[in-house]
């Protein structure tokens, strides 16, 4: 008797869970990890009209990137993530998303939930109002950032990374670490993407070898020469990163004059005027900014230009 309840009730949770179009995965996401959504691909397929190029907010080594609406209102980014069927099953794929959804900080993006159906693997993010930080910098949006909130952003960016280094459960090198990886919300507070998504792919997979060098610009000189990859490479990319906030111009132009074309070099070239007035001393830094975050930032320019530090 007792048997048959259950077996009922069994039926009916599915049923239940069946007629809704996206529903709360089962097990693999409980424990003390927040639960994540898990969408059908009819859901994400309908909520992007059908994967519609207009709907395409950009395509990076990973895969295609749309932006939909489900049922409820709720905005999201879809990533299509080009993964073939060999490479990855679908208990691994789950249990990477469900390792993904154990890191949470507020300035990193944070997913909501992931589809997992036949060949397809998508990953269902919240949906970033001001897009991202790239097409500021390159100019494509003419949004100004104000010095408040590009240091705002700055200091997010190093947050976000101390977590993913530091603090996470996971040590975590993001290793692609650039100006169209920041997102920014409606109040321009940064968030990192793309962290852990390297984890879905084998590291000696011929499509990744943009990921694996990372982005041209931004990659450690250690990690495109040697392959020494550690918390390192993010910092230098980092410092890249904030020579691009600080001058709002991309790290690599080709349009300017030959000396100013690669930005680190360029700024390399003026830094002692910059040091003289503070005699070399690090501390100076540390009571002008008045923030420990930047400690982080003298390594990275120490990282990225030269030994002057
Ligand atoms: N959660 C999101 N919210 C808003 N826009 C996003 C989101 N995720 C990605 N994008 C946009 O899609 C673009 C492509 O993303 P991605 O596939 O990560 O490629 P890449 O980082 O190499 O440009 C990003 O540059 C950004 O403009
Ligand atoms: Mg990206």
């Amino acid at each position: 008797m007792a048997l048959c309840w259950k077996f009922r009730k069994e039926k009916e949770i599915w049923k239940i869970v069946n007629s809704t179009q996206d529903h709360l995965a089962p097990d693999y996401f409980s424990g003390n990890l927040r639960t994540i959504s898990f969408f059908s691909y009819r859901t994400l397929k309908k909520a992007t009209r059908d994967f519609d190029k207009k709907n395409q907010l950009g395509g990076g080594g990973f895969g295609p990137v749309y932006k939909g609406t489900l049922d409820d209102g709720r905005t999201i980014a879809v990533k299509q993530l080009l993964v073939g069927k060999s490479q990855q099953g679908e208990n691994e794929f789950l249990a990477e998303v469900r390792m993904l959804t154990s890191i949470q900080h507020k300035n990193l993006v944070r997913l909501v939930g992931c589809c997992s159906e036949g060949a397809q693997r998508l990953l269902v993010y919240e949906y970033m109002t001001n897009g991202c930080l790239s097409s500021i910098i390159s100019g494509k949006n003419m949004t100004f950032l104000d010095w408040k909130t590009r240091f705002q952003i700055i200091i997010g960016i190093a947050r976000g990374l101390q977590y993913l280094h530091e603090d996470s459960n996971l040590r975590i090198v993001h290793r692609d670490i650039k100006a169209s990886n920041i997102l920014l919300d409606d109040k321009f507070q940064p968030k990192i993407s793309d962290f852990g998504l390297a984890k879905f792919f084998p590291e000696d997979q011929a499509y990744l070898s943009t990921r694996f060098a990372g982005t041209l610009g931004y990659c450690a000189p250690e990690y495109a020469l040697r392959g020494e990859l550690s918390e390192k490479a993010d910092i230098y990319s980092f410092g890249v990163l904030v020579l691009e906030i600080i001058s709002c111009r991309k790290n690599t132009d080709l349009s300017l004059p030959l000396e100013m074309q690669y930005l680190p070099e360029y700024v390399s070239s003026y830094l002692h005027l910059f040091l003289i007035p503070f005699n070399g001393d690090i501390d100076v830094y540390h009571i002008f900014f008045g923030l420990n975050t930047f400690k982080r930032l003298t390594f990275m320019w120490s990282c990225n230009l030269g030994s002057i530090i």
